[in-house]
């Protein structure tokens, strides 16, 4: 091998093991949720928003707009969902799910789900918040439209059933996917404290 070949096969070592290290430096949060829940409006915009914006490269969220919501079939044998909310909470729900499928970072949907969750009706928030993380809306508006949106939903019910079923308490707040009540209960009104616990190696932004 040549001394140039060699050096950058170290260098693409060096690369790898720092990106696992940050991986692995990382919380994994799940965030069980429903659009109209005002205990899941307060949790976005008062915990994880704030929260985000410290600690991101220490956070891997994984958003799940389903909560309390269930699907069943109706009487023309197909598949429709309910929320414990009303209609106008499965449309939020169901816009999200497409919103979020369509956000390739992170930080993209923090932002979108911060922003529907702070609007008092989701249904106007879709064309506004889509706005606002540069994402077209007539893509969203397609997969509302498509039966993708009733897969993503039914994979989020999936997911939510799996946690805990039924779910409790909305929302429902799982780190590195195991389900701890007294995390649970910090969360909701700590949530920064929780995440920097579980953080092998925490930043200073966990010391102020
Ligand atoms: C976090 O999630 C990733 C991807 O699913 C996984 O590889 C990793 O092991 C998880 N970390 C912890 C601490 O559970």
């Amino acid at each position: 091998m040549s001394p140039l070949s060699t050096a950058l096969l170290a260098l693409a070592f060096l690369l790898a093991s720092s990106a696992q290290d940050i991986e692995d430096n990382r919380v994994n949060v799940s965030l069980y949720y429903e659009s109209l829940c005002p205990d899941s409006v307060r949790f976005v915009v008062n915990e994880l928003q704030p929260t985000w914006e410290q600690l991101a490269g220490y956070m891997n969220i994984r958003f799940i707009p389903f909560g309390k919501s269930w699907s069943e079939m109706n009487r023309r044998k197909e598949r429709v969902f309910r929320c414990q909310h009303g209609p106008r909470e499965c449309l939020g729900n169901k816009m999200q799910s497409c919103g979020l499928s369509l956000l390739p970072t992170q930080e993209s949907q923090v932002k979108f789900v911060t922003c529907v969750m702070s609007k008092q009706d989701p249904s106007s928030a879709g064309p506004e918040c889509c706005r606002e993380v540069g994402l077209d809306f007539l893509r969203l508006r397609e997969c509302y439209y498509s039966s993708l949106s009733d897969e993503l939903q039914l994979e989020a019910e999936q997911e939510t059933n799996s946690i805990r079923n039924p779910l409790r308490f909305v929302p429902t707040i799982v780190y590195n996917g195991v389900f701890n009540p007294r995390k649970q209960d910090e969360s909701l009104y700590n949530f920064k404290a929780v995440v920097c616990s579980q953080i092998p190696q925490p930043p200073e932004a966990c010391l102020a």
